[in-house]
């Protein structure tokens, strides 16, 4: 049993706090945000992740987790791991932003009593542990004690939807440290979540913080690669989901990450892939690969609400559009950067009336559209309002509906961003069909005009 205290009691920090508190550790979350920790206490999850309501709701029953709201606090009961997992956005220039980490890494220097191992595990620009040491170090000094303390940079792999399934069952457990000691506590704190010790990879801080960005840029780019894909995939009369499979065989390829779509979203990807481009262009190595793959999934969503204003022209701004999906992905009630915001924005531009429905994430999406948009309770509500679909979240509530439902929809139009149909059922039935790289609905103006901006790199010409 090891006494933890996790700072920051978002996706990341209350999976994480979760899963050790399951283990029988006993965990401190603190947030700032009083009402988060309100919340907490009474066993509530400020948001939706399945399966993390009962484990926190078992520990503290079993009194092996609680909430506070200062860091002080949490570091009185004398932690021997501290675990930041507070935000680091995007700033206008692409740069993680840390302010957060260094308010944390100052207020633990201000506040630590004894050794302890302090953990980023918020994704940080490569630099991040070696600017928290030099943080603690300074405070430790303007109080003129001497106390021992490690940085360890352990980036999270975490799935929003699957979270705790990922922290409790982790493909690896990266380390990033310049002890051995600190590594073996590591080691220790996370052995009963190995089924093998390969699984547990100790390197240097830089290595492990430059994994982070590496795993998520490269499942950036295979989406924006079968995105891009998929337009040549049309031009030439393929299919991409046959191509997808073809390709998945290969066991050097596999079948993780290449579905075609609308583009990716969430609190990652955009925010890492930004954040790795700037880390080359500091170092004057442009990472153009990486840059190219941030304007695909630009490119993608604007082409994509290109299609709905091509298909209707002017008569949009008399039409109710009808939108299944708020969520960036499914299982999750978090809509940072989903393509629902930008599809909805384009719609209300053109004047078009729109009607929604997530299971869940409707409450997030009321937040930013209040009342210029109408919430529906049921998805069979949309159909039924609604002239035209527009599918951006595959739910499995939505890709299980039996295709003829869509002939309510007043004129039998379907937009899937997720490709969750197939087109010939559709077009058998009378229903338009846009999907992605699949032959649905071929508008070739349009599809020309999209492959030379894509080709010219001018994401611009799309906004
Ligand atoms: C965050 C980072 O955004 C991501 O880069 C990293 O990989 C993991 O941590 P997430 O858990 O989704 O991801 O962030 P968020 O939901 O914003 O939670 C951060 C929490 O920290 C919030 O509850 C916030 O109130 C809290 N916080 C923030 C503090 O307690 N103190 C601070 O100084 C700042
Ligand atoms: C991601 C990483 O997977 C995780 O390891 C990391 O630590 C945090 O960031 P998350 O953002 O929760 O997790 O979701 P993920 O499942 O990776 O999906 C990201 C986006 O890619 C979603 O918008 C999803 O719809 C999209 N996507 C995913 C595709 O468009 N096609 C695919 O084949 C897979």
């Amino acid at each position: 049993m090891k006494k933890i205290a996790i700072i920051g009691a978002g996706y990341v920090g209350l999976v994480t706090g979760a899963c050790f508190a399951q283990k029988g550790n006993r965990v401190t979350i603190v947030d700032n945000n009083q009402d988060k920790i309100d919340q907490l206490l009474k066993g509530a999850i400020p948001f939706y992740e399945p399966h993390l309501d009962i484990i926190v709701q078992d520990a503290l029953a079993k009194k092996t987790i609680t909430f506070v709201s200062t860091i002080q606090e949490a570091l009185s009961q004398q932690p021997e791991f501290v675990f930041s997992c507070v935000g680091t956005p995007s700033l206008p220039n692409g740069a993680a932003d840390l302010s957060f980490v260094e308010i944390v890494a100052a207020e633990i220097g201000m506040h630590m009593e004894q050794y302890t191992i302090i953990v980023n595990k918020s994704t940080v620009p490569v630099g991040t542990a070696a600017k928290v040491e030099t943080i603690i170090a300074a405070k430790l000094t303007e109080r003129n004690v001497k106390i021992a303390f490690d940085v360890a940079s352990n980036p999270e792999f975490l799935k929003e939807g699957d979270a705790v399934n990922d922290f409790l069952m982790p493909d690896r457990v990266v380390i990033g440290v310049r002890s051995e000691e600190s590594a073996e506590a590591l080691y220790e704190l996370y052995k009963p979540f190995l089924t093998s010790d390969k699984q547990f990879l100790v390197m240097t801080q830089p290595s492990a913080e430059l994994t982070k960005y590496a795993s998520n840029a490269m499942l950036a780019t295979r989406i924006s690669f079968m995105n891009q894909l998929a337009h040549l995939a049309d031009k030439l009369g393929a299919d991409i989901h046959q191509v997808k499979h073809g390709m998945a065989q290969d066991r050097r390829i596999g079948a993780h990450f290449l579905n075609a779509g609308i583009g990716y979203g969430g609190s990652c990807f955009p925010k890492d892939v930004a954040a790795l481009v700037h880390m080359g262009m500091e170092q004057h190595y442009p990472m153009t690969l990486v840059k190219e793959v941030e304007n695909i999934n630009h490119v993608q969503r604007v082409w994509f609400s290109h299609q709905i204003t091509n298909h209707y022209g002017p008569a949009l701004a008399t039409k109710t559009a009808g939108i299944w999906g708020l969520a960036f992905k499914p299982e999750t009630d978090d809509i940072r950067s989903a393509p629902a915001i930008d599809v909805i924005k384009k719609l209300l531009e053109q004047g078009a009336n729109v009607i929604v429905y997530d299971p869940v994430a409707t409450e997030n999406i009321k937040k930013i559209f209040g009342d210029l948009i109408t919430y529906a309770d049921q998805g069979q509500q949309v159909l039924q309002n609604a002239d035209f679909l527009v599918l951006l979240t595959e739910w499995a509530e939505f890709t299980t509906t039996i295709p003829s439902h869509f002939l309510q929809l007043k004129d039998r139009v379907v937009f899937d961003g997720r490709n969750c149909f197939a087109p010939e059922d559709m077009k058998a039935l009378g229903v338009s069909y846009y999907c992605i790289g699949r032959n649905s609905v071929t508008d070739d103006v349009p599809l020309n005009h999209y492959h030379v901006a894509a080709t010219q790199h001018d994401s611009s010409a799309w906004q």
